[in-house]
């Protein structure tokens, strides 16, 4: 099947940028907007073509910026409103995308509205949250047995009005009551507000708790701890708080906003389930959000076993075949960094870097990933992350990880390492103490190093980058897997299709050489992970190719 004809947003490659550590142009050791737009030259060379940025709206900051106190003000920390049109100027001067992370579930409670709700019950915006009784008698239980995502009920009591107000992830995050219209108008103003400044699309925050079940009804109880993909969490299935029906009608609304405007808006949400449930988001003709994140499916590319990496690719092309777009994601500002989880093996990283950027669908790449930045280590009594606070007063916290469960999403979210200068040239004052500390390995791992060194993680992503770029096959075409029999075990291939033009990809997943019959008499080799590969010479082997360990190459 090919797309009829295709869109922007369904070629592109998305960049995340979590701003306070990306680039700091003050000296406060916080990362800004100005220092991001000093940054952009960088990025536009990177070959990337869209970038999302986590949340620079007004905020306490509790949740760094997930937290918002007001949806239409930039948060002093990162700069002014000036500054994020400024950004968007001269992002779309350079042809960049702009996409901004909108909180819909939730606000801060330092928000003026819940402020004005939590205030008494008759206030007009009471109803804007979600308020309830407790369970009798006598009320001191919350009203039902939800939990919210770090595990804790997911009500909090106000003994002013002895009512308890549910949140989805953290008790200073109330969610917003959407079967309320009145908040529904507010948030769409908000979002044509922001679509009227001309940002291009929006990351939508744990969209699949918009709705919850309006009786309440209890979560049955499992022994599951954690499942992205069953949508449970702390021994529940999260039936009647999350993925709901009206969530899912919610997507075509949205969409619709979006469709006011030219040339198209992209939406992308973050959302938990099945395959089968996520699929839903997309609305039942394609016509609700553009695309997903499917994290269940693509993080599994991080345990490196290559069979189950391609039942997965199978599983994905056969739930979301075009015109659907699937997403393939290996990071973000809430997951381990992914070169740690492949003990910091840079060809591994790079063939994994391969495959993302050829298969079919919109890969999303966190800031930092293209020079192979990795975890850091910290203690989780200082952890700025609310996350790791909480969990250090457990205590094994370390096990809670081993259950599948983040403890401090600081490990990620370190400033980015642009050079080997004192705080990796994040800050341009060398005596201030960033936000969150530098990874120790900034002399190795930055920018300005990898620039010049060809055999670099950053220079392997910029050529795939422009490989991707210059073969639109691989932007849109059609994907096929190669059977390569016995092979198969350590081997991935694919072929992509557009037109009359195929691109094959080949991806070793062994740490042994190995020899492959070719499809073509003369291939012509346009990638090889290695930065020095000299043309494929079939006859030199006999008809077969020749892939070095963890060797992933692409050719015509
Ligand atoms: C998901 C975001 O990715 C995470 O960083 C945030 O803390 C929660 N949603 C709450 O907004």
């Amino acid at each position: 099947m090919l797309y009829d004809s295709y869109k922007w947003w369904q070629k592109t490659v998305v960049y995340q940028i979590y701003p306070r550590s990306f680039k700091d142009s003050t000296g406060n050791g916080i990362g800004d907007i100005k220092g991001i737009i000093e940054k952009l030259d960088y990025l536009q060379d990177l070959g990337i073509e869209t970038i999302w940025f986590s949340p620079f709206f007004e905020s306490p900051q509790q949740d760094y910026g997930y937290d918002v106190s007001d949806f239409r003000q930039i948060e002093p920390n990162y700069g002014s409103m000036n500054d994020f049109d400024k950004l968007l100027k001269e992002m779309h001067n350079r042809n960049l995308k702009i996409v901004l992370d909108l909180v819909l579930n939730h606000t801060s409670i330092k928000h003026p509205w819940f402020i004005e709700s939590a205030s008494s019950k008759d206030n007009p915006k009471r109803d804007w949250y979600i308020w309830r009784d407790g369970k009798k008698p006598g009320g001191r239980k919350p009203p039902n047995n939800w939990k919210a995502i770090p595990g804790s009920p997911a009500w909090l009591y106000y003994e002013n009005t002895d009512q308890w107000v549910y949140f989805h992830f953290l008790p200073f995050q109330p969610d917003l009551n959407y079967r309320n219209p009145e908040v529904k108008e507010e948030m769409f103003d908000t979002i044509r507000f922001w679509l009227d400044k001309g940002v291009d699309g929006f990351r939508l925050d744990i969209l699949h708790g918009i709705y919850e079940d309006e009786s309440l009804r209890d979560n049955p109880i499992t022994w599951l701890l954690y499942s992205e993909e069953k949508a449970a969490y702390n021994f529940q299935y999260h039936k009647y708080d999350l993925n709901l029906p009206e969530t899912f009608s919610f997507t075509l609304e949205l969409r619709e906003i979006m469709d006011e405007y030219k040339p198209e808006r992209l939406l992308v949400g973050e959302v938990t389930g099945s395959i089968e449930e996520l699929k839903k988001y997309y609305g039942p003709n394609n016509n609700g959000l553009n695309m997903v994140f499917l994290f269940e499916y693509t993080s599994i590319a991080l345990k490196f076993k290559p069979k189950k990496i391609s039942k997965d690719i199978s599983r994905i092309e056969k739930n979301l075949p075009i015109p659907y777009t699937p997403t393939y994601v290996y990071g973000n500002h809430d997951r381990d960094r992914y070169i740690s989880l492949l003990n910091n093996n840079t060809q591994k990283a790079k063939l994994l870097a391969t495959m993302q950027l050829t298969l079919r669908g919109v890969p999303y790449i966190y800031y930092g990933e293209e020079i192979g930045m990795a975890n850091v280590k910290l203690k989780l009594k200082a952890s700025k992350d609310p996350i790791g606070r909480k969990f250090a007063k457990f205590p094994y916290p370390q096990l809670t990880k081993l259950l599948g469960i983040f403890v401090s999403r600081d490990v990620c979210r370190t400033p980015m390492q642009w050079s080997g200068e004192t705080n990796a040239g994040f800050s341009p004052n060398k005596n201030v103490e960033p936000w969150l500390k530098v990874s120790e390995n900034y002399k190795k791992v930055n920018v300005e190093k990898e620039e010049k060194d060809p055999r670099s993680i950053l220079n392997c992503y910029k050529r795939l980058l422009k490989v991707r770029e210059e073969n639109l096959t691989l932007q849109i075409g059609e994907f096929e897997f190669i059977n390569l029999e016995k092979l198969n075990k350590k081997c991935i291939a694919y072929r992509r299709i557009h037109n009359k033009q195929v691109v094959y990809i080949y991806l070793n997943f062994s740490d042994k050489e190995i020899l492959l019959k070719t499809p073509k008499k003369e291939p012509n080799l346009i990638f090889s992970t290695l930065s020095n590969r000299k043309a494929l010479d079939p006859k030199e082997y006999n008809r077969n190719l020749k892939l070095t360990p963890y060797e992933g190459i692409i050719f015509k």
